[in-house]
């Protein structure tokens, strides 16, 4: 059993951020943001870099970094109102190209960041201005979209926080503490030694996992508030790989109750108590914890067979009256018309082609766009595929090559998507441009919810539907990197 003794003992060699979350946490700075021409901006560098995540040993990374933010930030917080323009400049320091993908904004598509489909990728030494509206309060986040298995891999992600309009509604005050807590994982070995981030047998299963667990780069987070209060925890999945089941408990290994508040920024029309919620990569749950007046709320995974702690709960030494927690303002998602909705079926399978392409989407491998000189430099010393033979890599294609789209939407039609899963695998689901609405699933009752990202499971068929508002190219994918990057991918067209 997991005992108060045991965890206070443990908070001594263990490296905590608590200081390190309180920053991420604040909600009055826009760290590093500032106004130009009358827009919000952020100046973002994407560079290769040290970072120590065991004990002792600077490991190289890849990661983002904002002018103006705390440089023992493993990742930078944006933090934009709603239906604010923010603009932010990207500058590509690495020797490879990328892109920036905004995960969840419902986005101009020449601002969606997908190589080839929708911009040129940014090359070394170049820099690129993404400049776009949020149209929805919630937790967003980004992360590369191009060499992406390998860049974020090494941890190449960031947080995007979008508030809501009105900071004096009830719902929005009721927080003493606002928190950021982004679960990634780190492909270390003990000695800070780089590991593999993908291998052709894990490419073909569940994926490789990065043997150093992290939570804002530490291996638990901490945040203290008055006792009593309701705290508002913002917890990511920005891993490549790692399945997560989200629960809560107190430091006698009893279950506490705490409330789902948003899903994929989302918030919920009645909130829902925390039970093993399904937390896969690209997905993002708001929680609120009310403040013990001793001991702690623990956050752990227990998807595995040995849960882990991800953050703690516990009192800063004040109390504060309770009161009854206030579900938050909903979002404003355009209601798709199910009535006159048009279907399409979507099965996600394994693939029988060959060469490196290990999955399919309707029995078509999409894979990664990447540029020329990239493939000169497949195996630098970053690259997360050393030792592969090259008929193994996950297969990069340039510009001459890019796929047809999965299927042709029109604009303003509602859709339904009919997706399925043929795999013995969970792989999260996830549609650029678009917040779906999950209606209804073979494996459980469905309460229908708004999302980016559903976790499919299994054997599982769930019904999707949205309003295709949003002309463009739109990618639809996999959020398991190492199935995405090999074939789990595709994209459908709005005209
Ligand atoms: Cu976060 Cu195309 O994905
Ligand atoms: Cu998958």
């Amino acid at each position: 059993m997991f005992s108060r003794r045991f965890f206070l003992s443990s908070i001594g060699c263990i490296p905590f951020s608590s200081a390190l979350s309180q920053v991420i946490s604040d909600k009055k700075l826009n760290y590093g943001s500032k106004v130009v021409d009358g827009i919000l901006q952020y100046d973002m560098v994407a560079k290769n870099g040290y970072r120590e995540i065991v004990n002792g040993v600077k490991s190289q990374v890849i990661e983002y970094h904002i002018s103006g933010q705390p440089k023992n930030m493993p990742f930078p917080v944006i933090r934009a109102k709603v239906n604010q323009k923010i603009r932010i400049v990207v500058k590509n320091e690495m020797d490879k190209t990328t892109t920036v993908h905004w995960h969840g904004i419902r986005i101009d598509n020449k601002m969606d960041g997908v190589p080839y489909l929708t911009q040129e990728p940014i090359k070394s030494g170049e820099t690129y201005v993404y400049e776009f509206v949020c149209p929805d309060a919630g937790t967003f986040w980004f992360h590369s979209h191009q060499n992406s298995l390998e860049q974020m891999s090494r941890g190449q992600v960031g947080v995007l926080i979008v508030e809501e309009e009105d900071i004096n509604n009830p719902a929005i005050k009721q927080f003493s503490a606002d928190a950021v807590w982004v679960a990634k994982d780190y492909y270390i070995d003990d000695k800070g030694e780089l590991t593999n981030c993908t291998t052709k047998k894990t490419a073909m299963t569940s994926g490789a996992f990065g043997m150093q667990k992290r939570v804002n780069g530490k291996e638990k987070s901490i945040l203290r508030a008055p006792a009593g209060s309701w705290v508002r925890v913002r917890l990511l999945n920005c891993d490549n790989t790692r399945l997560m089941n989200i629960s809560a408990y107190d430091e006698q290994d009893n279950k506490v109750e705490a409330f789902v508040i948003a899903i994929e920024g989302n918030p919920l029309k009645k909130y829902k108590l925390l039970n093993r919620d399904d937390l896969t990569p690209g997905q993002r749950l708001e929680i609120a914890i009310k403040v013990p007046k001793s001991g702690f709320v623990a956050i752990k995974n227990v998807f595995q067979k040995n849960p882990y702690i991800l953050g703690v709960v516990m009192s800063n030494g004040d109390s504060v009256n309770e009161k009854a927690l206030l579900p938050l303002p909903m979002g404003k998602i355009p209601e798709p018309d199910l009535k006159n909705a048009k279907r399409l079926r979507f099965i996600f399978l394994a693939s029988s082609a060959s060469m490196g392409r290990f999955w399919s989407i309707n029995g078509k491998s999409m894979v990664e766009h990447s540029s020329p000189e990239d493939h000169k430099l497949t195996h630098n010393s970053l690259s997360c595929t050393k030792g592969m033979k090259n008929e193994d890599m996950p297969i990069k294609m340039n510009n001459q090559k890019m796929a047809e789209p999965l299927a042709v939407l029109e604009k303003n039609k509602s859709y339904i998507f009919y997706i399925q899963n043929g795999t013995p695998h969970t792989h999260p689901v996830h549609l650029h441009g678009f917040s779906f609405k999950v209606l209804k699933s073979n494996r459980y009752k469905i309460n229908p919810y708004y999302t980016d990202t559903y976790p499919l499971k299994p054997d599982e068929r769930v019904q999707i539907a949205f309003l295709a508002d949003n002309v463009g190219c739109w990618m639809f994918h996999c959020h398991i990197m190492e199935h995405s990057s090999t074939g789990m991918m595709g994209y459908i067209k709005v005209i």
